[in-house]
């Protein structure tokens, strides 16, 4: 176990799109651990690998929910419902936030560490949480996908 830096976003790795994972092995459970590890000492409540300078589509979440802590891997949204416009951070672009539109609900599919395909869904912070980190494996962060005429605010500290 160990933390990562998290890359911010002069970064341009941020804006990569990661590749997916094949192998499941010792190697990508280190990262899951590590990633966890960061997660939690950062205080978030996802966090994507390209965010680690890892380009693989692999994601965590906790939104302090009944899911619990999840790892997400060649994650996809396979529903959608509704719409929600909360405010919204990320690790990687400290002291910004910004209302964003996001779906109300999401179901996803995803692959545990093992490989295992399984489901999940939920709303609220959990469904922007799992869109804004699946956002993350296609080079997007938050800021791309405020409500109509909101704008990024930047905190003093
Ligand atoms: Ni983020």
């Amino acid at each position: 176990m160990a933390y990562r830096i998290i890359k911010t976003e002069e970064n341009p790795i941020l804006k990569k799109i990661s590749k997916q994972v094949t192998d499941f092995d010792e190697k990508l459970w280190t990262l899951l651990d590590d990633m966890k590890d960061t997660l939690y000492k950062a205080d978030g409540v996802g966090l994507a690998a390209v965010q680690i300078g890892i380009l693989k589509r692999v994601v965590v979440i906790d939104t302090g929910d009944d899911h619990g802590f999840l790892e997400l891997i060649n994650p996809e949204i396979t529903e959608r419902k509704g719409e929600q416009r909360e405010i919204e951070g990320c690790l990687s672009l400290p002291r910004k936030s910004g209302v964003t539109l996001r779906p109300r609900w999401v179901k996803f599919k995803a692959q545990d560490r093992n490989g295992n395909w399984y489901e999940a869904e939920g709303e609220g912070l959990f469904a922007r949480c799992v869109c804004h980190e699946l956002d993350h494996l296609e080079g997007i962060v938050f800021t791309q996908k405020l409500a109509e005429g909101e704008r990024v605010r930047i905190s003093e500290d």
